[in-house]
This record gives C-alpha cells, structure tokens and sequence, in this order.
C-alpha cells in the first residue's frame, strides 16, 4: 500500500520513515527515526526530487509508481549525491530506462565513483542559475557546496514559490505521516533533534550555509523541502532565524551548560555544585554526562548556550577519555565565539586541564576563563570560595 502525501496539487511526497538504523552515517543515535523525502512534480514532463536511502527502497518505488498513475518518469534531480539519498539511484534508472538525470557535473563524477557507471548520455547537466522548465512549473537550480558535501545544489520552483534545499533545514525523527512541520509542535518534538541534526551535520559550515541563507533571502518562498523531516509551509521564520544564528555560531540562549567527565562521582559532584551556584544567581543551566549523552548531544548543546563549562577528571597524563573526545568533535565543528572554563581533578597530577585547554587552543573566538578550580581526589570544603568566585565569573 502506497503512503505518498499531497504538498499541492502536483507536487507529491513519496518519501518515508526509517525507524530501524540505529546509527546514522555509522556516527549519529536516532532512537525517533528519520526520514529520507523524495518529491515527485507532475506536470507536461514529470520530475522526481531525489532519490532515498537502501533502507526504504522497496516502499518508496511503490509510492512512486503510484503516484505516476502509470505516467513515465521523464526526469530525476539529484541534488546530492550522499548515499542516504543516492543509494537507489542505479534502481530508478533500471526501473525508468527513459528518465534523464538532472545534476551538476560535480554529481555525474561521483556517479562514477560511487555505481562505476558514466550516466552522461542520459543526463541534463546544470549549473548556477540553470532553469528547467516542466510545463507550468520551472527549476531554477543553485549551487551549495558544503552544505553538505561539495556537489550539493539546491531547486526553486517559480510557479509554487517551493525550495528544495537538500540536507538544509532537515531534521532527524520520523514523521508517523506529519509531513508538514504545522502539523506538529515543531519546537517541542523536533527543534532539540533540528538542532543535534544541524550541528552535527552542517554545523562545520556555517559560512557556506550563511551564503545559501543569502541568496534565498531573495526569493519568494512559500514552502521549504528539506530530505529529512517536516515540509515547512507556514512559520518559516522559525527555521530560518534559527539557522541563521547557527550559521553566524551565535547562541540561541544564554545559559551554561556544564559537561563533565567522572570516573567515580567527585568531578560529577564539583559540576553540580557549580550548577546549583549559577541556579542561585539566576544563571540558567544544563548538565551533561559525557560518559552517558552521545557527543552529538554535547555539540549540539555547544551550538545552543553561550557559555560552557568543561569539568574533566584527569586521566592517564590527559583528560578523561570521553572529554578528550568531546572536546575534538566541538573543534572538529568549528567550535567558536563562546565563554568558556574548566574545572579538573586528579589524585597525584592533575592533568585534564592542560589537556582540555591545548585541544582548545585553536578556536576563534573563545574566552577562556582564567582560573581553573582543581580538586585533588575531592573538592574540600574551604574550597567553596573558588566555586563562588568562578560562578560570579560566570554569570556576568
Ligand atoms: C585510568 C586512570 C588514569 C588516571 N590518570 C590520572 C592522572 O594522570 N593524573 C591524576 O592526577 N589522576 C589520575 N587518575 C585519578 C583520577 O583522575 C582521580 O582519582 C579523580 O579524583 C577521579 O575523579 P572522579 O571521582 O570524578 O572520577 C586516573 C584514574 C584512572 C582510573
Ligand atoms: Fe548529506
Ligand atoms: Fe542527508
């Protein structure tokens, strides 16, 4: 049985739900599920966007067929050559011999190296600005490179004012048939696995994703079709102002998160009562375990407060190993323009400071608060006063 939605009257989703990958690309939890959205247009010429990823293959083919009505596949845009879209391309085209593959020259190379196929004969090869037309509706295609992998381009249909923007303005979490991000509460069901999704994902990019946000700044836009998660129809300011502050890494809050790294409970316990300090002057926080949240939480939380507290047990000459990870994974995503200060323990050298403070070094725009509160096996008693004085510090 077909699950394919009405966007509008010709414009058709037949994409779907995946609540099975436990990992996605190898790295990411998703215990809600995500999406892999294909679009079908029909018009004088019929035009899918996108294809999806091998776990739904089987029944995004039925959808298609169905919503064809037993019309041909004239033509497939591929905006993104990532595998979670890409996988069942070779199907499409075996099962439509006649449809002709829409892309830049950049995906017809990574057609080749992905499928070891040169698919050029039967491809319509766009760049910057190009239009397709498909009778009363028209492509106009833009590239974005970076956002996500370098060959990524992105779609405006004229006559519905409709964007297809890729992995832009995607969201993890299947959608259980919501496919309109109205539909649902948006922020409180999704914006937190929006945010994991973006950070993670898009989140090294900001200056790519900030010069896509500019040139649809120029266009009319009624409607946005991401490949994971809801279709955006009404409030799109609500993505939009977010993406535009995780492009520019302004936080969306102030708050300070606290991720700690604790062997037996004493660098827990120092994170805490700092946590309760802040709570009492007012300061809104958030703590993280590093040995239990996955490090897409931690970085996406980095995207979300203004401050950050990185409280680490000192580990074999270093820090503890799941802060060390951390704290590369926040680097490895441009981790920049935030207030920052470290708290660590050890039992004979302390070391995670040092440690915590190097892997840092590299990043733009980070205030490092100068004094360090450091236990040694546990935080004494008359060492509330440094407590006191970094919680001050913290809530200016
Ligand atoms: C594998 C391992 C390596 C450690 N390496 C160091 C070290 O290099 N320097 C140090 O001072 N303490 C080291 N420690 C001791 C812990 O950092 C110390 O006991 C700390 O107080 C533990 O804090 P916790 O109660 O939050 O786990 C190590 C402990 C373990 C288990
Ligand atoms: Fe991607
Ligand atoms: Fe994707």
């Amino acid at each position: 049985m077909q699950t394919i939605r009405k966007i509008s009257e010709s414009i058709i989703y037949v994409g779907g739900d995946d609540r099975r990958t436990a990992l996605f690309e190898g790295v990411y939890p998703i215990p809600n599920g995500v999406t892999y959205n294909s679009y079908l247009i029909l018009d004088e010429k019929t035009c899918l966007m996108d294809t999806v990823d091998k776990s739904i293959v089987e029944g995004w083919l039925e959808n298609l067929e169905y919503a064809l009505g037993g019309r041909a596949l004239d033509y497939v845009v591929v905006h993104h050559m990532e595998p979670d879209h890409s996988y069942s391309l070779m199907r499409l085209l075996e099962k439509y011999p006649n449809a002709q593959i829409v892309t830049n020259k950049k995906v017809l190379d990574m057609i080749v190296q992905f499928f070891n196929v040169d698919v050029s004969v039967r491809a319509v090869v766009v760049a910057e600005g190009s239009s397709l037309s498909l009778g009363k509706h028209e492509l106009t295609f833009t590239m974005a490179p970076m956002v996500h992998w370098p060959e990524v381009m992105m779609s405006y249909e004229k006559a519905e004012k409709v964007m297809f923007t890729a992995d832009a303005f995607g969201t993890f979490g299947a959608l259980g048939g919501a496919i309109f991000a109205d539909e649902v509460d948006f922020e409180r069901d999704y914006l937190d696995e929006a945010r994991r999704y973006y950070a993670n994902i898009v989140g090294k990019y900001g200056v790519q994703v900030k010069a896509v946000l500019a040139k649809a700044a120029k266009l009319d836009i009624a409607a946005i079709c991401p490949l994971h998660g809801p279709v955006w129809r009404e409030n799109l300011g609500l993505i939009l102002d977010k993406y535009t502050k995780w492009a520019a890494y302004e936080p969306e809050e102030k708050g300070v998160c606290i991720v700690y790294g604790s062997i037996y409970g004493h660098t827990e316990n120092m994170a805490m009562a700092l946590a309760v300090k802040l709570r009492e002057r007012g300061v809104k926080t958030r703590v993280i375990d590093s040995s239990v949240s996955h490090v897409s939480e931690i970085v996406a939380a980095a995207f979300r407060y203004d401050r950050l507290v990185f409280a680490s047990a000192s580990y074999n000459g270093g820090a503890f190993v799941k802060m060390e990870d951390a704290l590369h994974d926040l680097m490895a995503h441009a981790f920049q323009n935030r207030r920052v200060a470290i708290m660590q323990n050890g039992s004979w050298a302390p070391s995670a400071a040092n440690t915590l403070k190097k892997i840092l070094e590299g990043a733009k725009n980070v205030e490092l608060i100068e004094s360090v509160v450091t236990a040694k096996s546990a935080l004494k008693p008359e060492q509330e006063s440094e407590l006191d004085a970094l919680a001050d510090e913290l809530a200016k």
